[in-house]
C-alpha cells in the first residue's frame, strides 16, 4: 500500500537542479520491520511524545491582530507558505501512517507527530488567513503525482528535514533574541518552543535507522546517505538565495545557511557515519557555482527578444553545469566517523552555536506590529 511521504515543500521550480517533490512510501514494508531491537528506546520516545509539551504552547496572544503586513506583503507570505507546505505535508504523512500501522508503539508516535504538524501548520496557515491570503490546498499534487520513495530512502529523507528544520526555527530565533529589533511578527516568539517538536521527530527517525541496521551498512547504502543528504542542502541553498525574507529579518542568508548545514551535519553523521565535509570552500564553491548559474537562468528567462533563443542552449549548459557541481560533491572525500554509542541514542541533538554570526550588517529592522492591542487570546484553530 502507497502512503504519501513528504519530503521537502512543492514549489514548481523548474530552474532548480533538484525541484522538491513530495514521496510515497510502502506500508506493507513498513509494517514488516520489526524494531524489537530498541523497543526500550522507541518506548522512551513514546513517552516523550505523549507528555506533549506544547499543549498549551500553539495559542495567539492579542499582540497578532495588530499586525499589519503591507511592508513585507510578498517576502513573509513566501516564507509562510513555503513552512506552511512543509508542515501540513508532514501532517498529512504522519497522520495517514498511523491509521495503517500495526505496531502500537510506533503508531502512537506517527498519531502524535501528526499532532504536532498539524498544530504547526494550522498556526502559519491562521497567519496567511490573517492577510487575506489562505493557503491553497490545490498546489499539493494528489497521490497519483507523488514519486515512490522506499522506506528505507523515506527514514533518511524525513530525518534530514525533521533536524533541518529543528536547526532553522532555532537559529532564527536565537537571532531574534540577540536583535528584537528584527522581531516583526509575533510568529517569532514561538519558535523556541516548536523547535523542540522538531527535534523529537528527528530522534524518533534517528531510531527508526538506528533500528534497521541491514538498511545502512553497505558502502552502496552510505553513498545513497551521502546523495540525499547532499540534495537537501543543495536544495535549502538554492531556495534560500532567492528568499528576501531574510533580508527583513536581519539574518545572513548565506551564513545563516551554510551554520544549519554544518550543524545538521554535525548531527546527522552521528547517526550513519558518514560525514560529508560542509565547511570546506570546495564545498561552498560548488554550491555558489549552482546558485550563480540559477541567477544567470533567471536573469535569461527575462529576454522577450532574439535573446531568448541564444538564452534556451544556455540554460542547458547551466543545468549540466549545475549537475556537475553535484557529482563533484558526491565524488568530495567525505570523512568516516564513528556512530554515536547506543547509550546516546535518545539524547537529542545539540543546541545550535552562537547565533550572533548570523547578523546581515547594514540591515534595517521593518516591523508589522502596531499598537493599540485586542484583550482576549485567538485559538489557532480560528
Ligand atoms: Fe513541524
Ligand atoms: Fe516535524
Amino acid at each position: 500500500m502507497a502512503i504519501a511521504a513528504p519530503v521537502a515543500p512543492v514549489v514548481k521550480e523548474k530552474q532548480q537542479l533538484l525541484a522538491p517533490r513530495l514521496y510515497k512510501t510502502d506500508i506493507d514494508i513498513l509494517n514488516s520491520l520489526s524494531i524489537d531491537r530498541c523497543r526500550d528506546e522507541f518506548e522512551e520516545l513514546r513517552r516523550d511524545f505523549e507528555a506533549d509539551y506544547n499543549r498549551a504552547h500553539f495559542k495567539w496572544g492579542p499582540e497578532v491582530q495588530n499586525v499589519e503586513y503591507q511592508a513585507l506583503w510578498d517576502e513573509f507570505y513566501e516564507f509562510l507558505n513555503r513552512s506552511s507546505i512543509g508542515e501540513f505535508s508532514g501532517c498529512l504523512l504522519y497522520s495517514d501512517v498511523q491509521k495503517h500501522l500495526k505496531d502500537e508503539t510506533l503508531r502512537a508516535i506517527y498519531r502524535a507527530m501528526g499532532r504536532d504538524e498539524g498544530r504547526h501548520s494550522s498556526f502559519l496557515n491562521w497567519v496567511m488567513r490573517h492577510m487575506g491570503r489562505p493557503f491553497d490546498l490545490a498546489k499539493l499534487p494528489d497521490v497519483k503525482g507523488m514519486s515512490y520513495m522506499h522506506p528505507k530512502w523515506i527514514f533518511v529523507t524525513t530525518y534530514l528535514s525533521e533536524i533541518v528544520g529543528f536547526y532553522r526555527y532555532q537559529n532564527i530565533s536565537d537571532h531574534m533574541k540577540l536583535h528584537p529589533e528584527f522581531n516583526f511578527h509575533p510568529i517569532f516568539d514561538y519558535f523556541d518552543n516548536w523547535c523542540k517538536d522538531e527535534r523529537r521527530h528527528s530522534r524518533f527517525f534517528a531510531l527508526m535507522m538506528r533500528s534497521q541496521p541491514h538498511y545502512y551498512s553497505g558502502w552502496l547504502s552510505k553513498l545513497g546517505v551521502k546523495f540525499f543528504t547532499l540534495a537537501v542542502y543543495i536544495t535549502m541553498y538554492l531556495r534560500d538565495e532567492k528568499s528576501a525574507v531574510y533580508n527583513a529579518m536581519g539574518i545572513d542568508w548565506e551564513k545563516y545557511d551554510f551554520k544549519v548545514i554544518d550543524e545538521t551535519e554535525e548531527a546527522a553523521h552521528g547517526i550513519w557515519g558518514v560525514a560529508i565535509r560542509t565547511k570546506t570552500d570546495y564545498f561552498k564553491a560548488c554550491l555558489r557555482k549552482m546558485r550563480d548559474n540559477n541567477r544567470a537562468n533567471a536573469k535569461g528567462r527575462l529576454h522577450t527578444d532574439w535573446r531568448k533563443y541564444t538564452a534556451i542552449p544556455v540554460r542547458y549548459a547551466r543545468f549540466a553545469s549545475n549537475i556537475l557541481q553535484y557529482a563533484k560533491l558526491m565524488f568530495q572525500k567525505h570523512d568516516w566517523v564513528e556512530p554515536l554509542p547506543r547509550s546516546e541514542w535518545t539524547k537529542t541533538c545539540c543546541d545550535p552555536g552562537d547565533a550572533s554570526v548570523l547578523k546581515l550588517e547594514g540591515a534595517i529592522p521593518v516591523t508589522l506590529r502596531r499598537s493599540p492591542m485586542r484583550s482576549e487570546p485567538i485559538p489557532a484553530t480560528a
